[in-house]
């Protein structure tokens, strides 16, 4: 086993990273698990650390949208826009892949997904490093995506050599992932950290469901079922109306703004008890960890109002019920 250290030393981050070597970085999101994306032998250590089958491609993250064209190609006018407004951000671009990014990143598409991360260490990072790095979320393939470096520890200490330690990602859900169709509108890939509606805010239009991908359609790691998926049975619904369905269990539930009159044995986990969707979005999978750590039989989940993160947090709940519902 390896030793696995948390600090906030950059220059050590620089030098494992230079040398080939895996490193746990912080974003705004979620915590990434970075690598030289030129770097195939870089490249391959992020899949075997994380058990993720290589057909899954991995986001490149560029220190600044002025270096996308070193990196993509036939960039639409609307993603230079959305970037102008949304980058450094949550917000990843499905783009024509040039040449220099290894088929290993992509999974051998001819697309590549890029974002300029939001975390000033990160951006530190970035800026003392002659390549962009290569990195999926910080977990297991397949468990819930990390928020502090403790969560990266849990996953993969003893795997990895270094965690840049930079706190609580403070949007707490992955980036969204957009691409664009020939006609050059925008297809939503992912719901993610940054809202649908600020996207059709700013694109001055409504995302129709035929440009959204759906669960049926894989084509991002995050729409596989499990992905998100506490070890726990869990339900989304009405949470007084479900409680009564498992008297006897012990059972956690998971609410946006209100705690329930309901029998004072379940553990009632309110995300934001001042209703506010970015609060509770940043708080949702530090919440799932921790249920997942004790020893419930039964998830309860509410459906959050749909507008704004609440539209991605409903996305991450749905993901992890499916799955264990069936069983
Ligand atoms: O916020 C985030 O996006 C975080 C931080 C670390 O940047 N990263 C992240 O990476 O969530 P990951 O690998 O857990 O999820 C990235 C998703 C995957 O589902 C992958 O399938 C999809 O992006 N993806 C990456 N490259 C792609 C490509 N070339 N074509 C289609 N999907 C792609
Ligand atoms: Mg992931």
């Amino acid at each position: 086993m390896m030793h696995t250290r948390i600090g906030t030393d950059i220059n050590k981050a620089i030098e494992l990273l230079t040398q080939d070597e895996v490193v746990a970085i912080p974003t705004e999101t979620v915590y990434g698990l970075a690598a030289n994306a030129l770097s195939g032998k870089a490249v391959l250590k992020i899949f075997e650390t994380k058990e993720r089958p290589q057909f899954n491609p991995l986001i490149v993250h560029i220190r600044s949208w002025e270096e996308v064209s070193r990196y993509a190609s036939a960039i639409p006018d609307i993603a230079h826009r959305l970037a102008r407004k949304f980058v450094p951000g949550p917000l990843t671009f499905l783009l024509r892949k040039k040449e220099i990014i290894p088929d290993l990143v992509t999974a051998g598409s001819e697309f590549v997904a890029i974002r300029v991360p939001k975390h000033p260490l990160t951006q530190t990072l970035l800026e003392g490093l002659p390549f962009p790095i290569a990195a999926p979320s910080a977990n297991q393939f397949g468990y819930i995506s990390p928020t502090l470096p403790e969560h990266v520890m849990d996953s993969l200490g003893g795997k990895i050599p270094y965690i840049l330690d930079g706190g609580p990602a403070n949007v707490g859900l992955e980036s969204t992932i957009i691409g664009f169709n020939e006609e050059e509108e925008v297809i939503v890939y992912r719901a993610g950290g940054l809202s649908v509606d600020s996207l059709e805010k700013e694109i001055g239009q409504t995302i129709s469901d035929l440009h959204r991908e759906s669960v049926s359609k894989p084509k991002s790691s995050g729409q596989l079922k499990s992905h998100y998926a506490p070890g726990i049975a869990l339900y989304i619904g009405d949470i007084p109306a479900l409680s009564h369905q498992f008297t006897g269990k012990r059972i956690a539930s998971i609410q946006f703004k209100n705690r329930y009159p309901i029998d004072p044995e379940i553990d009632q986990y309110v995300l934001s008890a001042d209703g506010d969707l970015n609060n509770a979005a940043a708080q949702l999978f530090k919440t799932m960890r921790e249920i997942d750590q004790k020893d419930y039989d039964v998830i309860l989940a509410e459906v959050f109002p749909s507008e704004g993160l609440g539209a991605a947090i409903n996305d991450r709940l749905y993901r992890a019920q499916a799955i264990f519902k069936t069983e």
